[in-house]
């Protein structure tokens, strides 16, 4: 599958966001490395810490699958302009390789593709003692 695909999966997953407070719906479609997709929208919470983005729904769907390889992953918001995952997801993302496209776009198509690695420099990591 390519990235046009990819994030035109997640402007589907968008759809069902629940995003309440915000009103700012995220869908997310994570690669992995065997080409299966798994899809993630935002849910919110009325205690707002508790909401989860996009991003971290489509990594837990994946992760609890059996999949923790990934190849890709696509954020979409709707605006013009392209979403770029917060610090938690990315922190998340780096889990599971810091090689991981990160594919952000707009109805025009994807805009912009970094890696993990490239969005969260000296990221943290376990030293050993
Ligand atoms: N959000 C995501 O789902 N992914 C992102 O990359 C950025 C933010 C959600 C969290 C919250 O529901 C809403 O967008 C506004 O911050």
């Amino acid at each position: 599958m390519d990235y046009q695909e990819l994030l035109l999966r997640a402007k589907e997953a968008r759809l069902l966001a629940y995003a309440p407070y915000s009103n700012f719906a995220v869908g997310a479609a994570l690669l992995t490395s065997t080409g299966e997709v798994f899809t993630g929208c935002n849910i919110e919470n009325a205690s707002y810490g508790l909401t989860i983005c996009a991003e971290r729904v489509a990594v837990a769907k994946a992760v609890s699958t059996g999949f923790n390889e990934f190849q890709g992953i696509a954020i979409y918001a709707g605006g013009e302009d392209p979403v770029t995952p917060c610090g938690a997801c990315r922190q998340v993302l780096l889990e599971f390789g810091g090689e991981t496209d990160v594919v952000m776009g707009n109805a025009q198509g994807v805009q912009l593709i970094m890696k993990v690695k490239e969005l969260l420099p000296e990221a943290f990591a376990l030293g050993s003692d």
